[in-house]
């Protein structure tokens, strides 16, 4: 019922189940799936249902078949196979989560390729479609699904009486397949924690809102130092950045999981060892209040719009102590410093921000302002060249020619930046 009240501002049939659709599967609704759309909605008037738990059912059934694109192959990324065994060789039992796992194509060419190399490994797909995870199972396919395999690799299958190849006990038994719907099931219930996450061709079809849920959850999941590989076309998803490191390796591209309490606790160390030149203003954090009452983001933010920095500062400190990995009291902290006039201060609590939010433009132009402030131009120049990788602005590169002109350096480097 929760669901039909969700969508109870919808004045029409249709645009009810658009709602429905965007709501339950963060389906993106373009020119590509309209025919599929209205074909589902011809279901529903055929149902002669109005909206009600009768027509959920009926868009639940036909949902899969109509709009759910199950494409697969085996081996269809060999880069990334080669990556996850480099990945897995210094790992004891790596768990590897394929998310949108089809008809486990992807799963089992995984479970191939570290079979052949003799790991030891526990994999998982998940799908949000019954008939995908119930032929997953199955492990047999058709010939198309093998249309990319490798030949040395065709011996794990077995020609079936009905045209079809059926792979073997050993590729099959450490995998394990489940139904999920991710935008509305805790995955982590299930799945505790994955060395790997592969969401290859699910995002493509989702909407803005559905693809962040995407992310997110893959991040949450992802232990820290871990690898998430997603196809070409959707690496550049900014969202990703939000959570993870880019990275590129043998021609492939992926992301990974930085250790982030690993580099917060540095962080904090660095300030507790902190010396200083005696011209640096140092702060000392022994004058932070200790028992704070309830801390939390908002009476940090209060705390900030009154003015009190101390007590921004105290209550953020005790937010990242208990989370390292909370993002925002990190950037507060830092604009207390700055306010406070602790410049080295503001620009090592943003350091730490931009580690976890490497795209936040706003946030990385504070941290440049910083780093002029306190005379840091190799650190400024570093970060520039970071925000011109990211955004490709064309003020930001003028700036950098000029920096480096000014500083008497040679600008050859800047044409890397200049196409
Ligand atoms: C094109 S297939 C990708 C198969 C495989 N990852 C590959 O790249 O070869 C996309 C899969 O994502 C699944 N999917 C879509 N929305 C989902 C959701 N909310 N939760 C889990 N799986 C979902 C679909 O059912 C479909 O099987």
């Amino acid at each position: 019922m929760t669901k039909l009240k969700a969508v109870y501002s919808s004045n029409t049939l249709i645009e009810a189940i658009l709602k429905y659709l965007e709501i339950q599967y963060g389906l993106k609704i373009n020119e590509l799936n309209t025919d599929k759309i209205l074909n589902l909605i011809y279901n529903c008037h055929i149902a002669g249902t109005g909206f009600d738990e009768n027509a959920l059912n009926v868009i639940d059934r036909h949902f899969s078949n109509l709009l759910l694109n199950n494409e697969s192959y085996f081996f269809r990324y060999p880069l990334q196979l080669q990556l996850i065994l480099e990945y897995c060789k210094s790992k004891h039992n790596p768990v590897i989560l394929s998310i949108g796992c089809s008809k486990g194509q992807e799963a089992y060419s995984i479970s191939m390729y570290l079979h052949k190399h003799n790991i030891d490994f526990q994999i998982y797909g998940v799908d949000i479609d019954d008939d995908a995870i119930n032929d997953a199972k199955k492990a047999t396919y058709s010939e198309y699904s093998l249309k990319a395999l490798p030949e040395e690799y065709k011996k794990y299958f077995s020609y079936t009486a009905d045209n079809k190849y059926k792979l073997s006990e050993d590729i099959i038994k450490n995998v394990t397949f489940l139904k999920i719907n991710i935008l509305k099931e805790d995955i982590s219930k299930m799945i505790p924690g994955a060395d790997i996450i592969l969401i290859n061709n699910v995002l493509i079809y989702l909407n803005k809102k559905a693809i962040e849920t995407f992310i997110e959850t893959a991040a949450n999941l992802l232990v820290s130092g871990g690898l998430l590989f997603t196809s070409e076309e959707e690496y550049s998803i900014k969202t990703f950045g939000k959570f993870l490191k880019e990275e590129s390796k043998k021609g492939c591209k992926y992301y990974s999981k930085p250790d982030l309490n690993q580099i917060a606790i540095m962080d904090y160390r660095e300030l507790f060892d902190f010396k200083g030149s005696e011209s640096k203003k140092t702060f000392d954090y022994s004058c932070l209040e200790q028992n704070i009452d309830n801390p939390s983001l908002e009476n940090a933010k209060d705390s900030l719009l009154k003015k009190d920095y101390l007590k921004a500062i105290s209550i953020c400190y005790k937010l990242i102590t208990d989370n390292p990995l909370f993002d925002e009291p990190l950037a507060i902290m830092s604009e207390c410093f700055y306010e406070l006039g602790f410049n080295e201060e503001a620009k090592k609590w943003l350091r730490t921000f931009l580690i976890i939010n490497s795209n936040n433009e706003e946030k990385i132009e504070q941290y440049l302002n910083l780093c002029l402030k306190t005379e840091d131009f190799f650190e400024y120049i570093r970060i520039l060249k970071k925000k011109i990788a990211l955004f490709n602005k064309k003020d930001d590169i003028i700036r950098l020619k000029n920096i480096l002109e000014r500083a008497g350096l040679n600008a050859e480097e800047l044409s890397d930046y200049m196409q």
